[in-house]
C-alpha cells in the first residue's frame, strides 16, 4: 500500500536523563546477589521507584517485601532499597542474624553521616525534604527522635519552632528542587542567622542536572514528557521544574502504550525526560509510540556530561560493576 506521510514533530531530549549512578548500582546488586547467592533474593522496598525494574527484577528471582518481618529465615540475602533506610532496619536484621545488603545510595548515607555530624556537635537538624518519602524516612531515622525537624515548604520554614537555646543546622533530601529548595533555605538562614550552613546543599548531581536539562528546553516545549513513576522524587520534582520554566502542558508516563497521543493535538514540539529510576527502553518506547503517529526530528540538548559510577559493596566486590 502506499506510505501516506506522516506529520512531523520536533523532539527534544534531555540529556542528562534517566538512571543515575546510585540506581544503577542499587539495581547491579539485586542483580549481583541473584548471581551469586541465588534465589529468592530479598529486597526490602521498590529497589528503585520504577515498576519496570521492579518486575524485571521479579522476574529473576527478587522478592520485593515492605518491612523484614515479611521475610523468613532462610539465610538468603536481602538488599536495603537506594532510598536509605532507618538505623533501625540494620539493627533488626543483625538480631535476626539476617544477611543483608544495603544499596543505599552513597549519596545518599553522605547526608545520613552529616546529620550524625551536626547530631555529635550537639545541633538540632532542619531536614528540607517531603513527609512519607523513604529517604526522609531513612534519614531522619539516622538520629533518636526529636533530633531532627521536617521543613517541607517555604510557609513551614517561616513558621518553624526548633527547641531554644540549641545550635541548629540543616540537610536535605537527594531529589528537591533546586529552586524551591533555595527558597526555603532563604527562609531559615534568614530567621536563623546563626545556623550552620554547608558550601552545597544535599541536591545530588543527578538530582542537578536533570532539572538543568529539563529548563533548558521547557521553552521551547509545547509539551513535555517525563518518563517515571508517580512515586518517584525526582521524576515529580521535573515535571514540576517543566512547568515553572515556561513547558504549557508537562505530563508523566511510566511506559510508552500510557501515552495518549491525542495529548498531542496541536503540540509543534516535545521535550522528553526521565527521571533517575526509569530505563533508557522506556524513553525508546516513548520514542515508538510518537513514530506510530508521526515522523520525528529529534535534537539531544545536553548540559553536562556525567561519568560518576559507585563500587559495589565489600560482600559483592569482584563484580562487573566496578567504578
Ligand atoms: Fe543517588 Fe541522586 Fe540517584 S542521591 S540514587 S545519585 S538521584
Amino acid at each position: 500500500a502506499p506510505s501516506v506521510a506522516k506529520p512531523g514533530l520536533n523532539v527534544l531530549l534531555a540529556g542528562p536523563r534517566g538512571f543515575c549512578a546510585g540506581v544503577d548500582r542499587a539495581i547491579k546488586i539485586v542483580e549481583e546477589a541473584l548471581k551469586r547467592y541465588g534465589a529468592p533474593v530479598y529486597v526490602r522496598h521498590e529497589i528503585v521507584h520504577n515498576r519496570f525494574v521492579v518486575e524485571s527484577l521479579e522476574r529473576q528471582g527478587a522478592i520485593f517485601v515492605e518491612e523484614l518481618h515479611e521475610i523468613p529465615d532462610d539465610g538468603q540475602p536481602v538488599v536495603f532499597s537506594a532510598h536509605g533506610v532507618p538505623k533501625s532496619i540494620p539493627g533488626e536484621a543483625e538480631r535476626r542474624q539476617m544477611f543483608y545488603l544495603d544499596a543505599t545510595c552513597p549519596l545518599v548515607s553522605k547526608v545520613h553521616r552529616e546529620a550524625e555530624h551536626h547530631h555529635a556537635r550537639g545541633r538540632h537538624i532542619f531536614l528540607i525534604g517531603h513527609a512519607g518519602h523513604p529517604e526522609v524516612i531513612g534519614t531522619m531515622g539516622q538520629l533518636p527522635e526529636g533530633g531532627v525537624t521536617l521543613v517541607e515548604d517555604e510557609d513551614e520554614a517561616r513558621t518553624v519552632q526548633p527547641p531554644q537555646g540549641v545550635p541548629l543546622a540543616f540537610i536535605t533530601q537527594t531529589t528537591l528542587s533546586v529552586d524551591d529548595t533555595a527558597g526555603i533555605i532563604a527562609v531559615l538562614a534568614e530567621r536563623f542567622p546563626d545556623m550552620s550552613t554547608p558550601a552545597k546543599e544535599d541536591i545530588c548531581y543527578a538530582t542537578t542536572n536533570r532539572q538543568a536539562a529539563v529548563k533548558a528546553i521547557a521553552p521551547r516545549a509545547d509539551l513535555m514528557i517525563v518518563v517515571g513513576a508517580p512515586n518517584s522524587s525526582n521524576s515529580v520534582r521535573l515535571k514540576e521544574v517543566a512547568t515553572k520554566a515556561g513547558c504549557p502542558k508537562s505530563i508523566m508516563v511510566q511506559r510508552g502504550r500510557d501515552l495518549d497521543l491525542a495529548i498531542l493535538d496541536g503540540v509543534a514540539t516535545v521535550g522528553i525526560t526521565a527521571g533517575a529510576s526509569a530505563p533508557e527502553v522506556l524513553v525508546e518506547e516513548v520514542l515508538a509510540r510518537l513514530r506510530e503517529r508521526y515522523s520525528l526530528a529529534t535534537e539531544e540538548i545536553v548540559v553536562a556530561e556525567e561519568r560518576i559510577t559507585f563500587k559495589l559493596p565489600g560482600a559483592l566486590a569482584g563484580a562487573g560493576a566496578q567504578a
